[in-house]
């Protein structure tokens, strides 16, 4: 059988320490770190998927910021307000919700986020960063699956990692990131012959699809580590995974259960994003600080 890989659990725990990190940036600068997150129109998962945002701040000292704005509103709205988001001192990160409306040039607004303040790592710069290896800021999702392999002390360098899914949000940040780390990996996608031929050789499965119960265990190898990235509502309400979790369990090693894997995870590493903009602002400001001191001096 196998274990459960506790999301929730580690997501408190980070948090913890996350909590101490915002308190200290607090009492340095006489400001606790600054999101501002911008949500358009009335799309019923974005607005959970924000209030839980704004809440996860809420309780680890950051100062959070909404901006509401109906579907109708314009490209040109959008980017005046990133603009005066990304000339305020104590923003420290944007987030646009996603998605938007389909008349709002996405790559457009995406660009407008200040590279320094793209703590969902959606600009291209960061995106770019993925495949050199120097994003200012790693996408949330994929980060938090990398730190749940981390605190489990799970090896990726050398393992075959098969992820399912290749959205720009998910599935190609992850691959690139397990690459980094030493992984041989394969993405495979709603256009896959015979998926089952891929993820039955993957020691590392990550599974982002958005289709509940896709990977079945027979498509799974004995003692493989599954990571289920799904959030799908099921018709009575309920939320599930892409993976059959009782089924897939009997053959993994390790495996994330839907709700309390992965989804904790990113929060968590929207508010770490946040708070690590906050210091390196911090120390930016000091060192210019010192060095126009040591102007005067000399
Ligand atoms: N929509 C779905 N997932 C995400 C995410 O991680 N960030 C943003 N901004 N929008 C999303």
């Amino acid at each position: 059988m196998a274990k459960v890989i506790d999301g929730q659990k580690l997501a408190q725990a980070l948090r913890g320490d996350l909590l101490a990190r915002a308190g200290a940036i607090d009492g340095r600068r006489g400001a606790a770190p600054g999101l501002a997150v911008i949500l358009v129109g009335d799309d019923a998962a974005s607005a959970v998927y924000v209030r839980n945002k704004i809440r996860a701040c809420d309780a680890v000292g950051i100062r959070s910021v909404c901006h509401r704005f109906p579907s109708s509103v314009s490209n040109a709205d959008l980017l005046d307000l990133i603009a005066r988001l990304n000339a305020d001192s104590e923003i420290d990160g944007i987030l646009v919700q996603l998605p938007l409306p389909a008349h709002i040039a996405l790559d457009q607004v995406l660009e407008a986020i200040s590279v320094a303040k793209d703590v969902d790592g959606f600009h291209l710069y960061n995106v770019g960063g993925l495949v050199t290896g120097n994003t200012v800021f790693s996408p949330c999702t994929p980060y938090g699956v990398v730190k749940l392999l981390e605190s489990e002390d799970i090896a990726i360098d050398g393992q075959n990692v098969v992820v399912v899914g290749a959205s720009n949000i998910v599935g190609k940040p992850m691959a690139l990131m397990l690459m980094a780390r030493g992984a041989t990996v394969a993405i495979c996608h709603a256009k896959t012959r015979d998926l089952a031929q891929f993820t039955i050789l993957a020691d590392i499965l990550v599974v982002a699809a958005g289709v509940p119960g896709l990977i079945i265990p027979q498509m799974v190898k004995t003692g493989a580590v599954v990571i289920d990235v799904g959030i799908n509502r099921l018709p009575d309400g309920r939320i599930t995974g892409d993976v059959d979790f009782n089924g897939v369990s009997a053959k993994a090693s390790r495996i994330t259960p839907v709700p309390g894997g992965v989804g904790p995870m990113t929060v968590t590493m929207l508010l770490e994003n946040t708070i690590a903009s906050a210091e390196r602002a911090l120390s930016r400001g000091e060192r210019v600080a010192e060095n126009s001191a040591s102007e005067r001096l000399f």
